[in-house]
């Protein structure tokens, strides 16, 4: 690497995928960033959030053996755990081959340990999962929002099925200036969780702790 590339990004791998659109891997001071139809996904800002809403949940004592992340992308908020919560172990769940395949090539997920992959959408799985955890990391998009389905009272009922009863769920939320839809979803999580606090606000999300 030059000085002169250093300070510019490199695009490392650009191609369209079927479930995602365009996903695009680039070097960005010495480090990897993932976009998704432009929008930033792992790496790059998304690391300083995850860095702080995972550092709020440790620093309140909050113990995590099993942990599950909804969204693969390129890892950042798993090795963000596995930096505080060195014993956890954590599934995984995403629908896109390309991004598993994005993740083990340019972000090292292959070498991570007690890390298990699955390769499913998260809808459908969830309905079927009969597993625990003391930790959920909501972090579905694709590119700058999150699914549709995951906005709903059902989605929201799902998460709290399979949460330990002293758990806690992240819930990465986008935010695009949409306060009507983001005040429907608080007004939901109230609905279906006993806590729901804002614990972080990023300029296109807001983590919601819910429990
Ligand atoms: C923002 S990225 C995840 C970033 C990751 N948690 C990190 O810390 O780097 C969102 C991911 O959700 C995945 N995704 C979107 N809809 C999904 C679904 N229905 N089931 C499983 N994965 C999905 C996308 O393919 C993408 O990899």
């Amino acid at each position: 690497m030059t000085l002169i590339s250093y300070f510019r990004q490199i695009e490392m791998v650009n191609f369209i995928s079927p479930l995602n659109g365009e996903i695009k891997v680039v070097e960005f001071f010495g480090k990897l960033i993932l976009y998704v139809n432009d929008a930033e996904q792992s790496g790059g800002t998304i690391a300083g959030m995850w860095q702080k809403a995972v550092k709020k949940v440790q620093s309140s004592k909050f113990k995590v053996q099993s942990c599950l992340i909804l969204g693969l992308g390129g890892g950042t908020v798993i090795k963000i755990l596995q930096k505080y919560y060195p014993e956890v172990y954590m599934d995984v769940i995403e629908f896109d081959l390309a991004i598993i395949d994005i993740a083990k090539k340019y972000f090292d997920i292959g070498k991570i340990d007690n890390l298990n992959i699955i390769n499913a959408d998260a809808f459908k799985w969830i309905k079927q999962v009969r597993n625990n955890y003391d930790l959920i990391i909501f972090d579905l998009y694709v590119g700058k929002t999150n699914p549709r389905k995951s906005r709903t009272i059902d989605f929201l009922k799902d998460l709290k099925k399979i949460l330990k009863k002293a758990g806690i769920i992240l819930f990465n939320a986008h935010y695009q200036n949409d306060e009507g839809e983001y005040d429907k979803l608080l007004k939901d999580c109230r609905q279906v969780f006993t806590i729901v606090d804002l614990i972080l606000i990023y300029p296109y999300s807001r983590i919601l702790r819910l429990r």
